[in-house]
């Protein structure tokens, strides 16, 4: 949520701060601003709201005056609207200075009526303003950015990222950090500041991690890092791994697409490296004694927290140990039994969802193990993790996760086999034989992806639909779950996931002639008696009049008389089938939204990376 990106070197710092944002802004997208340090040493900024291309456009008329330090920001509004007032940056110190914020300031108000009450007039009505006065008024103190940094931080309660720049200081960004994201871009004579990597990967893929509660001071030669006392510290080194083509669009409509159809190589990139002669081998995670962990929590959000429930069914089924799945924003507030011997498993693409980062740092204070499964290096999830499971796929730029879901299910996967091998809970023999399917995984996926055509014809005959149910039963549940969500936050079409099972108990009443409803048929051969129970599920809402669109394996003959369409899935055993079956689901979601003319990469009032609670 809100992007932010810094930069001093010898470019010109508004191209820097745009191209930046342009990668940034599926953080947020409802206004975006930049200020520079112009060559006279004054500050000079510009913010619209809207999209970014609001700005660009206007930056193309009305150029900036050229400058080689600066600071953008792309917002997804808190506190205030999404006007050019709210936007970011703000301005303090009569103007000298500009400043930007990815956060919340808890203690704003209170602040606010201090800064009032001291004869301070304010702009907007953001939170992020407080910040900017308050820099000011300590720059009039200390006359040095960085020393009124560590005095006005020590003033803030809740989450941020502060960036700041001063026209007596021309050559310097100024940053800060508590519980939201900053990752520092190292380069030849320049230096960059991100959200994520993502803000300056064009440029380098050398990257220093700034730790919680820690400030940082970049010039073009010069890079430190201290904590909240002034304390040097030393950040630690990454290199990206991946380049900036792989955050491009590179020809495909949508970045949903692109990350869609790279889906099988998802998969194939979390297992390589993790598999030899039949067994799992996760160097990251060998400091984690999992043959002494006796039961698993999960925690995750949204789409990640569905990956945590086919997690479970397999880590139970493989490990057999207690596995639960929680939300992680209820999760902290309902005193969780934890123990050193509990393995508390936190999902998260960003690895900066709030939620799920205050749920891990509760674990771990109360003396769990944690393990998170992340898609971001250096994010700060898995910097706070007892050990780290990289899932492979790539950068996620489209607002709905797709690839991920995949990667993360597949390392849940991995992460069950190896609990199994750790407790002994299964034959070597089946563990080789479930490591096999695994590896059968994207080659099925893109036989999956090769043969879409229907189902996008499906959605484009269904945009006038005003409401969509997805059934499923066991691993078929959590995908009914997610076909739905991605329905809802694509196409803004009224979808729910229910549990088959649990259709009599209530939602039946839903049904009503021409309703549609999507079931995910569990394979027959490989679950024989599931099966015939959804088919049961099926005749009890066409009898009702339902419209059934059913996914079921390829050869599924039985399901015939009862669906209205039938999209096919190769063959896979149970708890590879979801993989697989969620597929049709994504591509249906985002035909629908695009044949209705939505914008699928940047869903309205949504943002990718939610780092407020
Ligand atoms: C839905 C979606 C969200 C995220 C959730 C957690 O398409 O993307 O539900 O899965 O916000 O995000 P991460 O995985 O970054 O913690």
């Amino acid at each position: 949520m809100c992007g932010i990106v810094g930069y001093v070197g010898s470019r010109s710092s508004v191209d820097v701060l745009v191209n930046g944002l342009r990668r940034l802004e599926y953080r947020g997208y409802d206004s975006a601003g930049v200020a520079v340090v112009d060559d006279e040493g004054s500050v000079r900024s510009r913010k619209r709201a809207g999209r970014l291309q609001v700005l660009a456009t206007d930056l193309a008329e009305d150029s900036l005056p050229e400058g080689r330090t600066g600071i953008g920001h792309t917002r997804w509004a808190t506190h205030g609207g999404p006007t050019d007032g709210n936007a970011h940056p703000h301005l303090g110190d009569d103007g000298k200075l500009a400043l930007i914020h990815n956060g919340i300031i808890e203690n704003f108000a209170a602040l606010k009526a201090e800064l009032v009450s001291q004869g301070f007039v304010f702009q907007s009505e953001t939170d992020t303003e407080v910040a900017a006065v308050l820099l000011g008024r300590e720059f009039q103190r200390t006359r040095e950015l960085r020393a009124a940094m560590l005095a006005t931080v020590a003033h803030l309660h809740g989450a941020f990222t502060l960036l700041a720049v001063h026209a007596d200081q021309p050559g310097l960004v100024v940053g800060a950090r508590r519980n939201s994201p900053l990752v520092i871009g190292l380069g030849e004579h320049e230096n960059f500041l991100g959200s994520d990597v993502a803000a300056f990967v064009e440029y380098t893929r050398n990257a220093l991690a700034i730790g919680q509660d820690q400030m940082v001071a970049i010039t073009a030669d010069t890079v430190e890092v201290f904590d909240f006392d002034g304390t040097p510290v030393e950040a630690t080194p990454f290199e990206v791994a991946w380049d900036a083509s792989a955050a491009e669009k590179g020809g495909w409509d949508s970045f949903m697409a692109k990350e869609i159809s790279e889906e099988p190589e998802a998969v194939a990139n979390t297992i390589r490296g993790r598999v030899q002669d039949g067994t799992v081998t996760i160097p990251e995670i060998e400091g984690i004694d999992l043959a002494a962990i006796d039961r698993v929590l999960v925690i995750a959000c949204g789409t990640a927290a569905y990956a945590g429930t086919l997690g479970k069914y397999a880590m139970e089924m493989w490990g057999g140990l207690p596995v639960e799945v929680e939300l992680a924003h209820e999760f902290r507030y309902r005193h969780p039994f934890l123990s050193p011997s509990t393995l508390v498993v936190s999902i998260s693409q960003s690895g900066e969802t709030m939620d799920t980062l205050m749920a891990v740092r509760y674990a771990h204070e109360r003396g769990a193990t944690t393990l998170s499964i992340c898609n971001t290096q250096g994010a700060t999830i898995a910097r706070e993790s007892d050990g780290v499971l990289y899932t492979h796929a790539g950068p996620e730029v489209a607002v709905a996760s797709t690839k991920a879901f995949v990667a993360q299910i597949t390392a849940l996967y991995l992460l069950g086999l190896a609990i199994a091998q750790a407790r002994r809970t299964m034959p070597p023999e089946q563990i080789g034989e479930q490591l096999d399917e695994l590896a059968a995984v994207p080659e099925k996926l893109t036989e999956v992806l090769e043969s879409a055509d229907e189902v996008r014809t499906l959605a484009q005959s269904m945009t006038d639909t005003r409401s969509v149910l997805f059934l499923g039963r066991h691993v078929g549940y959590p995908i009914a779950l997610e076909g739905a969500l991605k329905l809802k936050e694509l196409a803004y079409i009224h979808a729910e996931g229910f549990a088959a099972g649990e259709l009599k108990h209530g939602p039946i009443a839903l049904i009503e002639p021409g309703q549609r409803v999507f079931v995910i048929v569990p394979s027959p051969r490989y679950a024989e008696e599931l099966h015939a129970k959804v088919v049961s599920n099926i005749q009890e809402i066409r009898a009702r009049g339902a419209h059934v669109i059913a996914i079921a394996e390829a050869g599924d003959v039985a399901v015939l008389p009862y669906a209205d369409d039938v999209i096919r899935i190769p063959l896979a055993s149970p708890l590879m089938e979801p993989l697989l079956a969620v597929v049709p689901l994504q591509l249906f979601a985002l035909e629908l939204a695009a044949a209705k003319g939505l914008d699928v990469d940047q869903p309205r009032n949504l943002a990718k990376s939610v780092t407020v609670e």
